[in-house]
């Protein structure tokens, strides 16, 4: 993809302590507030094992491949063995993302939310347009966790931002993304999808440039209203395709 559409905070800290403050962050095994570990759980992160450094394919797309296991640190929060991986392929005008979790136990299932916390850069985010989401319910964590239910066809943002859209489409789009571009978000496996920008709260946020958020729109592809149930010996797999129009 040619165009760069990630949006990335001039203030994002790059300590390995923190998720940066932009980039695609992979929320993994618990969206939100945990009481056994970091928000959005450990994923995010955590060094992961480069399984395939990008390389050119016959076709013309490059593919990277990574992937995380269960480890002292993991178990110490959240005593599950799995393996998690993450396929990444880039054409000219589209990302594709393969995540794949496994669970080897022999006996036990386990729980967990996936999602794909996608920052994108916009010129300016009051002009973005969110369609696909009509007649959706949605969590909206601005006022009380309430259940709405999204009656427009285009979704627009002007305020502090922080809704999880249940039973979304496969497909939805986004306009006036980096360059003035539209974005088409096409997923599988993933139903929630979640929208956020912190408004003026960002300035609350130490990794936050103050006047960065009108250029930035978060638009989640995950699972993580109901959590998924992984049978032992069994794979969930998932994927998510931005495609530049
Ligand atoms: C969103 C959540 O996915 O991530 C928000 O819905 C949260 O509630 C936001 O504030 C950012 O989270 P974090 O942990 O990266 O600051």
């Amino acid at each position: 993809m040619k165009i760069l559409f990630n949006f990335c905070s001039k203030e994002a800290v790059f300590d390995g302590k923190k998720a940066i403050r932009g980039g695609i962050p992979i929320v993994f095994p618990h969206f939100g507030p945990w009481n056994y570990g970091p928000q959005h759980g450990f994923a995010r992160l955590m060094r992961w094992t480069v399984e395939k450094a990008p390389e050119r394919l016959q076709n013309g797309d490059v593919e990277a491949i990574f992937s995380l296991c269960d480890s002292e640190y993991t178990r110490s929060m959240w005593d599950c063995p799995f393996r998690l991986s993450y396929r990444l392929i880039l054409r000219e005008k589209e990302l594709h993302f393969n995540l794949a979790v496994y669970n080897p136990n022999h006996n036990c299932m386990f729980p967990f939310h996936l999602l794909l916390h996608t920052y994108f850069k916009v010129p300016d985010v009051r002009k973005c347009q969110i369609t696909g989401l009509h007649g959706c319910p949605f969590i909206d964590k601005t006022r009380g966790n309430n259940m709405y239910q999204e009656i427009r066809n285009v979704v627009t943002i002007d305020e502090w931002t922080d809704r999880i859209y249940q039973c979304t489409p496969q497909e939805l789009m986004i306009t006036n993304v980096v360059s003035g571009r539209k974005m088409r978000i096409f997923k599988y496996n993933l139903p929630d999808t979640v929208i956020w920008n912190p408004w003026e709260k960002a300035r609350d946020m130490a990794d936050f440039g103050n006047d960065e958020y009108p250029n930035m729109i978060c638009v989640e592809s995950g699972q993580v209203t109901h959590p998924i149930i992984l049978r032992p010996g069994t794979t969930f797999e998932a994927s998510q395709v931005l495609q530049v129009m």
